[in-house]
């Protein structure tokens, strides 16, 4: 699959403030600062324009919606676990995406965002065991796979699985990416298509 076009479409702070549930969505949700914004950019081919790539994390604290193809929609969710945001704050972000996560009708999945170089962290964990609690269809993305070596990255994906295990049943799908060489595009965007259309 390949993205001709990708259009910043709105910005929603509440369920009701989101578009109409007309074209499928595909979220992509991970920490503070894990690269989402980048990753978009690099998946849509429009680097450093389309998403707001942040200098200081915790920047996106909205739900982005971005018309792609004019045919369905990614959705950039706010960072989970930015330490610097007051706790109410925090609160009002979590259950905002919460509802957006188990409410919205035309949600088909969710891209968990995890950083390849750092180890199995609980918050990512807990995520993930929720997602699965509620659900909600999800695949991992192992983020700036350029930082690290081959064999590096592949270690850290094995630890992050033997950490996972201990609390979902299964392993789900996962890709390694780099938002700087493009590793992992082709790949992601294959599955992707495979999943909106089933081609
Ligand atoms: P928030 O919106 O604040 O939650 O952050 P985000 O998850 O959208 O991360 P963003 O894409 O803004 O990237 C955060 C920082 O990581 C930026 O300095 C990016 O340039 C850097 N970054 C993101 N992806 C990669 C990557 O694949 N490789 C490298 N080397 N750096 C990356
Ligand atoms: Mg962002």
């Amino acid at each position: 699959m390949k993205i001709k076009t990708a259009d910043f479409e709105t910005s929603a702070s509440s369920l009701d403030t989101c578009p109409a549930p007309t074209l499928p969505e595909l979220a992509f949700i991970g920490r503070s600062n894990v690269g989402k914004s980048s990753l978009i950019n690099m998946l849509s081919g429009r680097r450093g324009q389309l998403a707001k790539v942040s200098s200081t994390p915790g920047k996106t604290r909205l739900i982005n919606f971005f018309q792609i193809d004019g045919l369905w929609r990614l959705v950039d969710l706010p960072g989970y676990g930015y330490a610097k945001l007051s706790k109410k704050t925090r609160d009002i972000f979590r259950d905002f995406v919460t509802e957006y996560l188990t409410q919205r009708e035309n949600l088909l999945g969710v891209l968990v965002l995890i950083d390849s170089r750092i180890p199995p962290q609980e918050l990512d964990l807990d995520y993930i065991t929720w997602l699965g609690e509620v659900e909600v269809p999800f695949a991992l993305v192992f983020t700036k796979a350029d930082k690290l070596s081959k064999s590096a990255t592949e270690k850290t994906v094995k630890k992050f699985f033997t950490a996972l295990a201990e609390r979902i049943e299964g392993q789900p799908d996962y890709f390694i990416t780099s938002s700087k060489d493009g590793t992992g595009k082709s790949e992601l965007l294959g599955y992707i298509g495979e999943n909106l259309w089933g081609n």
